[in-house]
């Protein structure tokens, strides 16, 4: 089957290469040359374990392409993906559409027979329509059918989500849209990955429910962790002794820093519009929000108590920038806000990342970069573990303890064993937990 994937970014490329990867014949389009250059030449635009090769392999056998020239991709396509950006728009927290309609528009003039247009990219309810009325508007004549197909994708784990989904959406009540749907994903459906198929509103919203429950979860945890730190219990055995709950469930219940990413805060703000907008409050996704938005500004304190309210000219080595691990996103880091805050407070900050300073570079200034966890340690006054890198996770903590200028480590996110850590004679502070003092 020919596709065409309109947009080269995290979730068009993974997307195109895994459904090159089943044997369909993709071409990726993307209007950035620079970008359609990298990949031309074998560079990815992010950093995704297992993408690189993936994309090697299925250009060598001639499965995937990429260029900038919409129309001839679109023209032999029979189904065309939508995977462009949809950012939050400035101040008022709405999608973003401008990127969608703009290729809509070029996809209504190049489409040739009868052509699926599906809608990868997260939008807000009832834009499946109005991509339907635009196509109809350039294009009377066109032979189209509309369909939602939202992704749930983890980065960092987005190669094996797709390879391995708990269910695809396809939101449609074309018959001829799915059957073209069902042969697109026949490979998983085979592999007993269940294809859901609803009406396209019902699927636009799944998407969004999808992620505002799931930032619900961690928010939910997150502040059962302030009340653990409180009460005196340990929030790590509450999340296992609530989760062995088959209705509850273990996953999204470690509790963080605060979620970040480029889906949870973006997504959350616009289903908030999207209930405003319909005239429907939705009171728990807006505390998620706030509650949210004010754990992850609060995260620089748990530093400057460990120090005992000692910061200025103090030096902090932070374990970890991007989001979460295995990726280099930076988007909505919970690590930007603590950067900002220590160093507004006179804070010298260093960081390592395996993979996201280059990206943090972009945002922030004044950070010295270090080139390992060990480098970034040395003669620091207090570590701090912000993103949970495999890495960080067995660190030889005698050496740790040699390298600082005083034991003090505050892990955000819950990597170390306290009794380890009173072993090796550290003030360790972490989420939900008590402390340990040496
Ligand atoms: C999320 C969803 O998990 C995907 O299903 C969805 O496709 C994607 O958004 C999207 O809409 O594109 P992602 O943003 O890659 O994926 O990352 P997650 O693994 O979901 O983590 C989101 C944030 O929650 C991170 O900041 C992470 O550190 C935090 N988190 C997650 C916790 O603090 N605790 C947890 O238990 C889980």
């Amino acid at each position: 089957m020919r596709v065409a994937m309109i947009g080269t970014g995290y979730v068009g490329l993974v997307t195109g290469a895994c459904l090159a990867d089943f044997g369909h014949v993709v071409t990726c389009v993307d209007k950035d040359p620079a970008k359609i250059e990298g990949l031309l030449a074998g560079r990815m635009p992010i950093y995704e374990p297992g993408l690189e090769d993936l994309v090697a392999r299925n250009v060598r056998e001639k499965r995937l392409s990429f260029t900038t020239e919409l129309a001839p991709a679109v023209r032999d396509a029979a189904v065309v993906f939508l995977a462009v950006g949809t950012p939050s728009r400035r101040g008022d927290g709405h999608a973003d559409l401008s990127y969608v309609y703009g290729a809509v528009r070029e996809i209504a003039a190049a489409v040739e027979g009868f052509t699926v247009v599906v809608t990868k990219s997260t939008v807000p309810v009832g834009t499946g329509d109005e991509v339907e009325r635009l196509i109809r508007e350039v294009r009377p004549d066109a032979d189209v059918s509309v369909v939602s197909n939202p992704e749930f994708l983890r980065e960092g784990a987005a190669i094996e989500d797709f390879k391995r989904p708990d269910r695809i959406v396809v939101g449609t009540e074309d018959e001829r849209a799915k059957e073209a749907m069902g042969e697109v994903y026949r490979p998983l459906h085979l592999n007993q990955g269940p294809l859901l198929f609803t009406a396209r509103r019902t699927s636009e919203l799944i998407k969004y429910a999808a992620n505002a429950f799931l930032a619900t979860k961690v928010t939910f945890i997150n502040e059962i962790a302030d009340l653990c730190e409180k009460a005196g219990a340990n929030v790590q055995e509450v999340a296992r002794g609530i989760g062995l709950d088959n209705r509850i469930g273990s996953k999204f219940l470690h509790a963080g820093p605060g979620f970040g990413g480029s889906c949870f805060p973006k997504d959350t703000l616009a289903l908030l519009r999207t209930g405003q907008e319909h005239g429907v409050p939705l009171r728990i996704v807006e505390a998620v929000v706030g509650v949210n938005d004010a754990r992850k500004a609060a995260m620089a304190r748990r530093v400057i108590a460990a120090l005992d309210g000692n910061i200025a000219g103090k030096t902090v080595a932070l374990l970890g920038l991007a989001f979460k691990p295995n990726t280099d996103d930076m988007r909505d880091s919970p690590s930007i806000p603590i950067v900002l805050a220590l160093q507004d407070k006179g804070a010298r900050v260093r960081a390592y990342d395996p993979q996201a300073m280059e990206e943090a570079h972009k945002t922030l200034s004044g950070v010295d970069y270090r080139s390992s966890a060990y480098d970034c340690l040395d003669g620091a006054d207090v570590a701090v573990i912000v993103t949970e890198w495999d890495e960080f996770r067995a660190l030889d903590l005698e050496r740790v303890k040699s390298l600082l200028t005083q034991p003090v480590i505050v892990d955000l996110r819950n990597i170390y064993r306290l009794d380890d850590m009173k072993r090796h004679g550290f003030r360790y502070e972490s989420i939900g937990r008590e402390g340990t003092t040496p």
